[in-house]
């Protein structure tokens, strides 16, 4: 089910941001700052949230929408933060990515409200 996904593909961007964190701070180097934190929040945080509900509600984690949902959201973690990196060290080029990357977060958390509020009526 798409909830045990989401949960297992968090916790393994948690360590990879976790451990960037770890490598920004021996190097004294917070350049990526921003996007450690997007990768921790949105790939970490939100993404186990979303994949929890999922599995502790079966009627919303068994929706075809709640899939799309999921590997959506999954996308967009990946590539919000790495599109954040790829601007802050170009100066400020290739802003396309983390736009690109932020919209595709956008439109899965609206996908996530929809599951949501379907489910919560019924
Ligand atoms: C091993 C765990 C972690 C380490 C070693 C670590 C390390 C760091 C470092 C070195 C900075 C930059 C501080 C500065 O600019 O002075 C930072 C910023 C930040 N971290 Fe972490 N972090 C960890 C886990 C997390 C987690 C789990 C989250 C969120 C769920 C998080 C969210 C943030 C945020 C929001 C910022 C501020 C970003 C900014 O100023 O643009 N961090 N972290």
């Amino acid at each position: 089910m798409i909830g045990s996904v989401m949960m297992r593909v968090s916790v393994v961007l948690l360590l990879i941001g976790m451990v960037a964190g770890m490598a920004m701070g021996i190097q004294q180097n917070f350049t990526l700052a921003p996007a450690h934190a997007h990768l921790n929040l949105v790939g970490g945080v939100l993404l186990f949230l979303f994949g929890l509900y999922y599995r502790l509600v079966p009627a919303a984690g068994n929706s075809t929408l709640a899939r799309i949902q999921g590997s959506l959201h999954i996308l967009g973690g990946l590539v919000l933060p790495a599109g954040i990196a790829l601007t802050l060290l170009n100066n400020g080029a290739y802003f396309a990515a983390p736009a690109i990357g932020s919209a595709i977060v956008v439109v899965a958390t609206l996908l996530f409200a929809v599951v949501l509020f379907r489910t919560e009526r019924t």
